[in-house]
């Protein structure tokens, strides 16, 4: 492990896990076209300075918080410019000596920590001032937005893919969407970070973005098509078509698909609805069910689906609803169909189809959850006639991305 002077606490409040030197290269090869004598490369979170090594022509720079990491990059290179200081902070190009004119770079693997999740929470400590006007509660994505405000050409970076892809990110992202225009996005696991293998992978985006007065907006990303880079995952899919098209599974589009959002309540409404009080509903007063909140799949992963009590996290269903949390409730049992660049969207569904499936899903969901039984018209068929009916239905759902 290349990040081997830190200890567990600092690697995660620095936000240190270091890219293996595939993806570096990957990264080389994106920007190599754009990079002439007189442009300036910069890794504004540079490590031991592995994403410089490679510039051939260009003004290298190099910056880290971390002092060892900097003493590193000095003996990994002699022609790189390095700054011991915060990237954040007084942000500008004056700061690193770049000219106004000069067409600038950024390159990196910049950090990612979520100042507020919950996770690891009690050792998160970050102590570093950061310009208000890029501030935010995810470092990667003050890093993005600091880019910006250095005026950046082109920019190549890893950063997670929910940042694009939710919409409360997306808007987070302000300035730094206004400006800039994704010209081209390879998704990988987080599992290829050796240290984040153990937990659920998630997707990463190595991201070229180009600055473009028109920015881009959030429907721009929901049909872009990101290519993607793993296919490890894909060893027993169906045969890969030897050239690569728009449908060849090397693409993943948010548009090729419906979600579940349309169908369902996600989370629980604000008050508790007077249903499970006792004074509306007629089924719902005698007999009210309840379904965890939803996130996105990867939530989905880790959470219950029915669960017996209410409780903050809880949705009160809507009855007319239930197929479709009947739906949620089977998807779950089939995650491991789908590869990991999924992990941040929502359930998928095709309606259509699943209406055409319907018996399979709801067979499927009163064998795990009996007490539902009684809440469903439709039959339940066999055992053996449901499990194939399943299987059908995401093969046609996920298509040349099913595993
Ligand atoms: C994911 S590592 C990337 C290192 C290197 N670019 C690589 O990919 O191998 C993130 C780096 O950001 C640095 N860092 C964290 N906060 C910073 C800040 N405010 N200013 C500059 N560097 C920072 C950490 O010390 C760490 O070296």
């Amino acid at each position: 492990m290349s990040q081997a002077h830190l200890g567990y606490e600092s690697r995660v409040n620095l936000g240190s896990y270091y890219t293996p030197p595939e993806i570096v290269n990957i990264a080389w090869e994106m920007i190599e076209p754009y990079v002439r004598s007189q442009t300036t490369v910069i890794d504004s979170a540079c490590g031991y300075g592995d994403f410089l090594k490679n510039c051939g022509q260009a003004i290298t720079i190099g910056c880290d918080i971390d002092e060892t990491a900097i003493s590193v990059a000095k003996k990994n290179s002699d022609d790189v410019r390095l700054f011991q200081t915060n990237a954040l902070c007084d942000v500008s190009r004056a700061k690193f000596g770049i000219p106004q004119q000069s067409y600038l770079i950024v390159v990196g693997n910049p950090p990612y920590n979520d100042k507020t999740s919950l996770i690891r929470h009690s050792i998160k400590d970050i102590n570093f001032d950061i310009d208000e006007d890029i501030a935010s509660r995810d470092l990667g994505i003050s890093f993005l937005r600091s880019y910006s405000k250095l005026e950046a050409d082109l920019i190549c970076v890893l950063h997670p893919l929910s940042y694009l892809i939710k919409p409360t990110n997306f808007r987070h992202l302000k300035e730094f969407t206004a400006n800039y225009r994704l010209i081209d996005g390879l998704l990988i696991s987080s599992s290829k970070f050796p240290e984040s293998a153990k937990h659920t992978s998630f997707p990463i985006v190595l991201a070229l973005y180009q600055r473009d007065t028109q920015g881009m907006a959030y429907n721009f990303i929901h049909s872009f098509r990101f290519r993607i880079a793993d296919k490890e995952n894909k060893k027993h899919a169906a045969p890969i078509k030897p050239q690569r098209d728009a449908m060849s599974i090397e693409d993943f589009c948010l548009s090729d698909f419906d979600y579940i959002t349309g169908y369902v309540d996600k989370y629980p409404k604000k008050k508790r609805p007077t249903s499970v009080e006792g004074n509306s509903h007629h089924s719902e007063k005698d007999n009210p069910l309840f379904f965890w909140t939803m996130r996105d799949i990867n939530a989905l992963k880790r959470n219950r689906t029915f669960v017996e009590n209410y409780s903050a996290n809880t949705i009160v269903i809507d009855k007319r609803k239930l197929d479709y949390y009947a739906y949620i409730d089977v998807f779950k049992r089939n995650l491991h169909r789908l590869p990991f660049y999924f992990g941040n969207c929502d359930v998928l569904i095709d309606d259509n189809l699943f209406k055409q499936y319907k018996s399979a899903f709801i067979t499927d969901t009163v064998r795990h959850h009996p007490f539902l039984k009684k809440h469903f018209q439709i039959k339940p068929i066999e055992e053996q006639q449901a499990a194939s009916g399943l299987d059908t239905y995401f093969k046609l759902l996920f298509g040349e991305h099913h595993i």
